[in-house]
């Protein structure tokens, strides 16, 4: 967001964004650069599954390569609740749940928000 000043913003919001990207870390360095303080992150993204043994789980990990082939890089293996963990937010409100998709592979998703 090169063109976004730094602390210029009230919020940001990403919808379904890091599955395609390599780096999130940097993705959300790059969020609270232009973030003003207490300002706020919102967002809702499909992650990897918390339970290792589920059949969602193990399908996930089966079909990720595959799937990152057919769907243009996307990763449905992403544990993105641990980067918002580790970036430096002053608050994360964070909620793990299922979403009303019939595509398992998709199904767990992490939503809330943080504040810088
Ligand atoms: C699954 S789509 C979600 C689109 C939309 N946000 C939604 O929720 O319907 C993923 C989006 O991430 C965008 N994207 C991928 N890599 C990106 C990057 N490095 N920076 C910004 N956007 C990116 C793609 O262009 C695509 O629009």
């Amino acid at each position: 967001m090169t063109s976004v000043a730094d602390a210029s913003m009230d919020v940001v919001v990403c919808t379904l964004l890091t599955c395609f990207v390599p780096n999130t870390p940097a993705v959300l360095k790059e969020v609270q650069r232009v973030l003003r303080r207490g300002g706020a992150f919102y967002f809702i993204e499909h992650v990897a599954s918390t339970d290792e043994s589920s059949w969602t789980s193990f399908f996930q990990k089966v079909m990720n390569p595959t799937w990152q082939l057919i769907v243009d890089g996307c990763n449905i293996r992403k544990t993105t609740w641990k980067d918002l963990e580790d970036a430096n937010f002053s608050e994360l409100n964070l909620r793990h749940i299922y979403a009303p998709t019939f595509l398992k592979l998709v199904n767990p998703h992490i939503i809330g928000y943080a504040v810088k």
